[in-house]
């Protein structure tokens, strides 16, 4: 009896301890000021700002010309001294790199290019030790051809990998259309000759896509996430997670039919079928629910309808995901990714509103403009004449920072860094580019003017250009020659300078995520939009607990006013991008005002 009485106590004991562990551990997480005690819901990846750093790109160490983990760790203070809370890697596996690392042959091993794991150990250390938390890519709706379960079950039909992926028996005459995004034919399937049968892929040849309808790929998928997570990482973005279900039986779908449900948007029609959901939730079960982790869920084809489905936190899948309705605007329909310099801010309100409301109750939202499949956000939303680039740059941030959502923002941003521009393609290095190249080379289109189109259009190698470290040579980003050519503005726009210079586009980026951090309403108040149908300016209010902010965003490149109706004699101007404070009455161009009132 006694002993029994000694055993339920240190049970007790023991429990309580393990709790207040994790309450510590929990809270510690959290912004403790005391402006944030009414807030209800609150979680850590709600109040970050996460940085997207593209590897490939930010820092070379060793003078291949390629970016590594070693290079990211020299730059551990500077990435300190952004005010962001989460890193986000694109995929730093191994890969032939066929699509920059979304084309994984070890999932658990680190790209050759890029390191070893030891420097992985060292890179998340290194990152923990200052309080930023890591994010990975998962690209698990396909893996690279060289990956072991493809090279097995492309063997034979028998071979016990042969079931990972989807395959259509030639006997059966040729499978109806799918789309592989990277293929300047277009086609989805490719004829492999040594078991007379066709592969899936929705994007080259090279990824072939993963069957999630079988149970053992599925396990082997959360077992690497399991190893992951003990290894100790944060989360995971999850690359077009909404494709990994489809439709096998693979009918076939008539030009009318296709283009009724098409939409300009594959992914609603060829992919994400119910099954999605069952396989995010058994994933949830298995291994998210485990940890302490974010997950973001990379909406491909999801739309206002469908994307509470994905983060509805009863639901429990994911916690977050980003939509493409935002980056689809002033896309010339019919061409490939072009843009219409006139694009509308009406519409861009329109779409950020709306979204905004989908998330007002439950779930939550995620705002970004640039990524690394996306032309750089300065040249797109803003300006980068000389003129306007640095105001224009700093509007940009002022807009991601204050809207209700997680902020995504992209290495390189914070510079104002533009298009890459270049003059030919064989300056160029991405295979979505070169299919695209292929496919108006090979209808006879004029390839001049499809180069000159993607100045200013979405060839994503816009956005992978290498960052800008300073005026040296290659950007002080490499001391070989850059697997891609460093913008020649890097000799004005560069970190070195900025950091240097209080006004800066960079200076400009750490005054505003420490705004934003300190701030409970800008990142948990309610948003609403104000002076609806102005062309030039965008503006809108946050509101939690009484507490008020108005955010005024001239995005022309003229003088305008703001309709707010808003008296802001008494109010407190909280930032502003020029150097003299906005007059109260109009905006200059670019210009972003911030207050408190
Ligand atoms: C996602 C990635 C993109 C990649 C594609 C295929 O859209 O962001 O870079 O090419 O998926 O994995």
């Amino acid at each position: 009896m006694k002993n029994s009485i000694i055993l339920l106590l240190s049970v007790i004991f023991f429990m309580s301890c393990s709790n207040q562990k994790k309450e510590t551990v929990v809270s510690s997480k959290l912004n403790k000021d005391s402006t944030f005690a009414n807030v209800k819901d609150r979680a850590w990846w709600k109040e970050a700002v996460v940085y997207q750093i593209y590897p490939r790109s930010f820092k070379d160490s060793d003078g291949d010309g390629v970016g590594d983990l070693k290079g990211i760790i020299s730059k551990l203070d500077y990435i300190k001294s952004l005010g962001i809370d989460i890193v986000w890697l694109n995929p730093i596996y191994g890969s032939p790199n066929a699509d920059n690392g979304y084309d994984i042959s070890d999932y658990e091993s680190i790209m050759k290019e890029f390191g070893t794991m030891d420097d992985f150990n060292t890179l998340l250390k290194g990152m923990h030790d200052r309080g930023i938390k890591v994010v990975l890519d998962l690209v698990v709706n396909h893996c690279s051809d060289q990956h072991k379960w493809f090279t097995e079950a492309r063997k034979s039909r028998d071979n016990p990998y042969r079931n990972y992926f989807h395959w259509w028996p030639a006997e059966k005459g040729k499978p109806a259309f799918r789309p592989g995004s990277f293929e300047v034919d277009g086609s989805g399937w490719r004829f492999d000759s040594l078991t007379n049968a066709y592969y899936l892929h929705y994007f080259s040849y090279k990824q072939p896509d993963l069957n999630w309808e079988n149970p053992k790929v599925r396990q082997e998928i959360y077992g690497m996430m399991r190893r992951w997570f003990d290894k100790g990482i944060d989360g995971f973005r999850m690359d077009v997670i909404p494709v990994i279900a489809k439709d096998t039986t693979f009918p076939v779908i008539t030009q009318k039919e296709l283009d009724e449900k098409f939409r300009g948007d594959w992914f609603t029609y060829f992919a994400s079928t119910p099954a999605v959901h069952t396989y995010l939730h058994e994933m949830n079960k298995e291994v998210l629910s485990k940890y302490d982790v974010m997950t973001l869920a990379e909406g491909a084809g999801t739309t206002k309808a469908t994307a509470m489905n994905f983060v509805d936190p009863d639901r429990h899948e994911l916690n977050m995901s980003y939509h493409f309705d935002g980056v689809g605007i002033g896309i010339e329909k019919g061409r490939y990714k072009v843009m219409n310099p006139n694009w509308s801010l009406l519409e861009f309100k329109t779409v950020y509103s709306d979204w905004d409301s989908v998330f007002a109750n439950k779930g939550w939202g995620t705002i970004y403009l640039g990524n690394h499949d996306q032309p750089r956000m300065l040249s797109r939303w803003g300006n980068d004449a000389p003129e306007f680039r640095e105001a224009s740059s700093k509007m940009l941030t002022t807009f991601l920072l204050t809207m209700r959502g997680t902020p995504y923002y992209y290495n390189g941003d914070e510079l104002g860094m533009t298009n890459a521009k270049f003059d030919k393609i064989e300056d160029y290095r991405d295979i979505e580019m070169m299919a695209e190249y292929g496919k108006v080379k090979n209808a006879g289109g004029d390839l001049k003017a499809f180069i000159e189109s993607q100045k200013t259009g979405c060839a994503r190698d816009n956005g992978r250009t290498p960052f800008q470290w300073d005026s040296s040579a290659h950007g002080g980003f490499t001391t070989g020659t850059p697997w891609i050519k460093v913008n020649d503005n890097h000799a004005y726009i560069n970190a070195a300078a900025e950091d240097k210079d209080p006004a800066s586009p960079l200076n400009y980026f750490r005054k505003m995520t420490a705004l934003r951090k300190s701030s409970p309403v800008l990142i948990y108040g309610k948003y609403t939009l104000l002076d609806k149908e102005n062309p030039q300016v965008y503006s809108y209010t946050r509101e939690l607990d009484g507490k008020k902010i108005l955010v005024m965003l001239n995005f022309s490149t003229k003088n305008a006013t703001a309709n707010t109706v808003i008296d802001l004699s008494k109010g407190k101007l909280l930032i502003n991008n020029y150097a003299t404070p906005y007059s109260g009455k109009e905006l200059r161009p670019y210009e972003a005002v911030v207050y408190q009132y």
